[in-house]
């Protein structure tokens, strides 16, 4: 466990070997930066930020044994031992034979949904990621959220606000079965807020896609937080290994797609693994002409190297503990100073609830990026809004917000210590005193798809 029981102070379980500058700016520098990048912090020079929370994902600090273990990769361009390692790995973990290596994600959703995906099938899931969404928006497919009502609602503190609503599930398998070629889960569930998904939800989904013949994948990025979550939070699961809990998990499904830049923790890498042979040969086909070889698929070895040495750090139970009560602490750090978050906390990001907190912001003036901003401003603190940036648009002139405003401060994994976070809470506590100041911005350009990443704004005047 990390530290000892009953003590107050999160250490980190590791020690520095290799240190990197943190880049401290003065507020002209941030302001103009954000002038210059229409006030979207995707477009920002990373150069300018100096606590980056924008994303979990290929940010993670690598230990030691990846570094070394790269060092020991076998860059033959056909049959690398590298691969075969990181594929009995997999194999060991899942239980799944057939392993795909990809180089990241949406590599892998455009890959699988390729193969499977024709216009006018439903892909249901509990919430999809904004990538799989537009993957298989692109085929002509539909994406259906089918998440338990407790995880739209922001104050919730159901323990598993990740769970998809097996009745729902249910009742659309039924009517649409002929055109659902596969159905998903995510977990954690990160567009619900990095909210886990319960073994007995998995168990459920997992019934009733057996009961329609559809294949169920996992989305399972995030699936090491997601077992820790099921060790601390379900019934009878307290004392199991996480490795055992994943494996459970992994049993459950037919396979999965992972984006290894989270929980596998590298800065690059993915992979589909399935239980059955059926689509590998057309994947295999797809991969070949767009990514590369089927034994590195679009990484070097030495990415595929440290895959396979993160994939199993990342189930370490002092890390996870750790993990997750950094997001816990600044959950609560956050809620005390007057900033409403998501509850409970998820385990690779803590969500602010920009529309409680600026609630004289309409959704069309975007309360959440209107935060991102400020953060930006005030400390080099740089975080993303998943709300109508992402999910709102204009019907017949009518503005259709996204359900909830959120600003999410995604944390690195083993990046910043325990003073980084306090330094950032004490920055907020000072927005938080003057926050009636904040206003929202408008919009100048509508991108087609995915709109968070190339937006521009402006702010409105007060
Ligand atoms: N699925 C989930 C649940 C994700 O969170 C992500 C990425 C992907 C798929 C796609 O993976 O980026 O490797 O192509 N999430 C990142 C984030 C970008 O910031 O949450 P990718």
């Amino acid at each position: 466990m990390n530290s000892r029981p009953g003590r107050r102070t999160i250490i980190e379980p590791f020690k520095i070997k290799m240190v990197e500058p943190l880049r401290m700016h003065s507020r002209d520098v941030r302001e103009a930066a954000l002038r210059q990048s229409g006030y979207n912090l995707f477009q920002v020079p990373s150069e300018t930020v100096t606590f980056d929370f924008l994303t979990d994902s290929g940010t993670t600090a690598m230990s030691s044994n990846q570094w070394a273990a790269m060092m020991q990769s076998d860059e033959s361009y056909a049959g690398s031992r590298s691969f075969f390692r990181f594929e009995k790995v997999l194999q060991d973990l899942t239980g799944y034979s057939h392993v795909i290596p990809t180089h990241q994600g949406r590599a892998s959703e455009r890959l699988l949904f390729g193969v499977v995906i024709q216009p006018g099938m439903k892909v249901p899931s509990n919430n999809h990621f904004d990538t799989t969404r537009a993957n298989i928006v692109h085929l002509g497919g539909e994406a259906v959220d089918l998440v338990i009502p407790e995880g739209r609602d922001p104050t919730s503190l159901h323990p598993f606000k990740g769970n998809v609503d097996l009745a729902q599930l249910e009742a659309f398998c039924a009517q649409h079965r002929d055109h659902i070629p596969l159905g998903m889960m995510t977990v954690t569930n990160n567009s619900g807020g990095g909210q886990p998904v319960s073994l007995e939800n998995l168990r459920g989904a997992s019934a009733i896609f057996r009961k329609y013949g559809i294949p169920f994948i996992l989305d399972a990025c995030r699936f090491a937080e997601n077992c820790w979550f099921i060790k601390l939070r379900e019934e009878g699961q307290q004392h199991r290994p996480v490795l055992d809990i994943a494996r459970e998990l992994f049993s459950l499904a037919d396979g999965a797609m992972m984006s290894a830049k989270k929980d596998a923790l590298v800065n690059i890498g993915g992979f589909i693994v399935l239980k059955s042979g059926e689509w590998v040969e057309k994947l295999r086909a797809s991969l070949i002409l767009t990514e590369g070889f089927p034994t590195y698929g679009g990484l070097a070895a030495r990415d595929i190297e440290a895959m396979a040495v993160g994939l199993l750090e990342g189930l370490d139970e002092d890390y996870l503990a750790y993990r997750v009560a950094t997001s816990r602490y600044m959950a609560e750090r956050l809620e005390k100073i007057g900033v409403p978050v998501v509850q409970p906390p998820g385990g690779h990001a803590v969500f602010i609830d920009a529309k409680r907190f600026l609630p004289w912001i309409p959704s069309h003036q975007f309360p959440g990026q209107s935060l991102v901003v400020e953060l930006f401003l005030h400390d080099g603190v740089r975080t993303c809004e998943i709300g109508s940036v992402v999910g709102g648009k204009w019907v017949e002139g009518t503005f259709v917000p996204a359900p909830m405003e959120l600003v999410r401060l995604a944390f690195p994994r083993r990046c910043y210590t325990q003073s980084h976070f306090d330094y950032v809470l004490e920055g907020m506590e000072e927005i938080v005193g003057r926050k009636d100041q904040l206003r929202g911005l408008r919009l100048l350009n509508d991108p087609p798809v995915l709109r968070q990443f190339t937006a521009r704004f402006e702010p409105l005047e007060p």
